[in-house]
């Protein structure tokens, strides 16, 4: 029923010149047996190639951006709109990022009013949660993921929920080669889960896809997609090698 979704955060890397070379690089050897779905989110000066290379090279892959402000215009220096993005043709919008909260200090408050923002302009957030080191290792991991869930999710409508993707992405397995065990992964989707049905209902708590992120490998995809909760994958350093992102896709 949920169609899985894996998804390759390019985080800081590549120049427009590398994205576009690595593309034309994956359109040789592109091929998609699940069937599942697929976005890159490049860096903002990467997404315009990106997106005229998937297009004329008729790729089914996504494009998607790694943050945005929530205002549509104004005196934000260095910032992007949401409008900017979508008439780029971006579609996804990575929103809470681990790295933003820790490097650019993002709030949840911040996080929900980015993810109204992006429903208000028809971008669909792949809105992040997950909790450190620390957290995990003195037990209230879950308890700490679903007060981020319930805060950043604040005023969001059910509808909006149906078009939203959760990334878990448990900080410690961010870069660091350690991946949460699949049953681990998938306790933690399973809890996300049942929060939503709480919040809002069954229906709509079993259409809202998550996803899990952090050291996701061609090694651990396919066990890690064989769990219940766990819809797909956000990928950082897997994704920008050409065999290894086909290699997901492939799960
Ligand atoms: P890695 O796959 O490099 O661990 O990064 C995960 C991530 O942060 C994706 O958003």
């Amino acid at each position: 029923m949920r169609k899985p979704f894996i998804a390759g955060n390019w985080k800081m890397n590549m120049t427009h010149l590398e994205a576009i070379k690595f593309l034309q690089d994956l359109g040789y050897s592109y091929e998609n047996k699940t069937g599942c779905e697929v976005a890159v989110c490049p860096p903002p000066t990467a997404l315009r190639s990106v997106k005229v290379i998937l297009e004329d090279d008729d790729m089914d892959i996504r494009l998607g951006a790694q943050n945005m402000h929530f205002e549509k215009s104004g005196a934000y220096t260095g910032e992007v709109s949401p409008d900017m993005l979508k008439a780029l043709g971006v579609e996804y919008i990575i929103i809470g990022h681990s790295e933003r909260r820790q490097y650019f200090a993002e709030t949840n408050e911040i996080v929900n009013k980015k993810v109204r923002a992006a429903f208000e302009n028809d971008l669909k957030p792949i809105m992040c949660i997950g909790e450190s080191l620390e957290i995990r290792e003195s037990g209230k991991a879950v308890e700490f993921v679903l007060d981020q869930l319930i805060n950043c999710l604040e005023g969001i409508s059910g509808k909006d929920i149906m078009r939203l993707t959760i990334a878990y992405e448990p900080i410690w397995a961010i870069g660091t080669g350690r991946t949460a065990t699949s049953e681990d992964a998938n306790d933690m989707c399973s809890a996300i889960r049942k929060k939503l049905v709480s919040l809002y209902s069954e229906e709509i708590a079993n259409i809202a896809r998550i996803q899990y992120g952090g050291s996701v490998k061609p090694s651990n995809i396919s066990e890690l997609m064989g769990m219940s909760d766990i819809d797909g994958a956000l990928v950082g350093g897997a994704s920008l090698k050409v065999d290894d992102f086909i290699a997901l896709i492939n799960y």
